[in-house]
């Protein structure tokens, strides 16, 4: 298959030729995903690194259509935890061997650059062996370079959507999708391992801008690409629209795999979320990360992007354990090091 040959040799793919592909998937998610799995082992062996995952705030400025975390759900409980209560699930991960921690949230303008930098610096020069990822949506340029010389090594940002009109329909009108873009342009030249990525399904999406969003993949060359299905969330504009394809999530854990070779993929929560298989399924199409949630119990239930998530439940001692042992029977190896982008 001549499109599938392009990818192996890490060529580039048109518009319309993913177009074509994400249109036709049925006839090519065998072999695509058996080429994404033999990359995937090539580049990383059978590891699968795991992360510790904190969700600091739940407060958010932004009113992303599709976020039960949007600033105008008032029924959505807010919190913020204090720094002693992030390095507390720090240091709990980092003796369990963690040695990757994201620090995610919603944009909160308490969480100040000075609050960061002093943070960072703490856990950085206490655990030097470890990377710091953030995960706190759109800053300015200088605050991603003040994060970046206090330490941070990676950042999360997903694009969403690489279609103008289709960005415009999960956002409101003081977002757009050329500022995602600058954000991202920044992060890369900033020199952090940037990840980005998009919801599957949400609501308005076509093949097309699913397309785009490969392009734009494939354009960036970033070192992680998170892709989940959109899930309904209460309280939301979109909380009656259906829930993302499975199967063409899965599809496109693949499709990322082939386009960019060493990507450091998760199999996320959302999709951890819809199928209990997950990851069975998700690491036989290429995925190679995992991100259980290590935040303080209490405050797992108000994180609360859409309904029913799940977190794998590893703080509830012994599941963790059960987790690595799930990765091992299915002939993979659980990798608790730093694991980053193409080592
Ligand atoms: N369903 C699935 N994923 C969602 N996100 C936000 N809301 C939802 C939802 N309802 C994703 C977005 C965001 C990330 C933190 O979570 O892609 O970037």
């Amino acid at each position: 298959m001549e499109l599938l040959e392009k990818l192996k040799n890490n060529d580039k793919l048109s518009i319309q030729e993913f177009e074509y592909l994400i249109k036709n998937r049925n006839n090519f998610y065998d072999d695509f995903a058996n080429e994404a799995l033999k990359i995937r082992k090539h580049y990383y062996k059978t590891d699968v690194y795991f992360r510790a995952l904190v969700e600091i705030s739940s407060f958010c400025k932004n009113d992303c259509f599709y976020c039960g975390l949007r600033h105008s759900n008032k029924n959505a409980h807010r919190y913020r935890l204090s720094k002693e209560e992030i390095l507390q699930s720090v240091d709990g991960s980092y003796q369990r061997g963690f040695r990757t921690f994201v620090l995610q949230g919603g944009e909160d303008s308490e969480i100040t650059d000075e609050f960061l930098i002093d943070l960072i610096k703490e856990i950085k020069s206490k655990y030097s062996d470890a990377a710091v990822t953030l995960s706190l949506g759109e800053r300015d340029f200088s605050s991603y370079e003040k994060l970046k010389n206090a330490g941070a090594d990676r950042y999360l940002l997903r694009h969403e959507t690489n279609d103008e009109n289709h960005y415009s329909k999960l956002h409101p009108k003081s977002m757009s999708l050329d500022h995602r873009k600058d954000c991202l342009k920044n992060l890369k030249s900033l020199h952090f391992q940037t990840g980005c990525g998009m919801m599957v399904g949400s609501p308005f999406q076509t093949d097309l801008t699913l397309a785009k969003d490969l392009y734009f993949i494939q354009e960036l060359q970033p070192e992680m690409v998170g892709i989940g299905p959109f899930i309904p969330a209460d309280n939301t504009p979109f909380e009656k629209y259906e829930h993302g394809d499975l199967d063409l999530t899965y599809f496109l854990l693949a499709m990322i795999r082939l386009i960019d070779h060493k990507a450091l993929i998760p199999i996320t929560t959302a999709l951890s979320t819809l199928d209990k298989d997950s990851i069975v399924k998700g690491l036989a199409v290429g995925g190679n990360v995992l991100m259980p949630n290590v935040s303080p119990v209490e405050n797992r239930k108000n994180y609360s992007i859409y309904n029913d998530k799940k977190d794998f439940e590893i703080q509830i001692s012994g599941n963790f354990e059960k987790l690595k042992e799930k990765i091992e029977a299915l002939g993979f190896n659980p990798n608790m090091s730093i694991g980053n982008y193409g080592e």
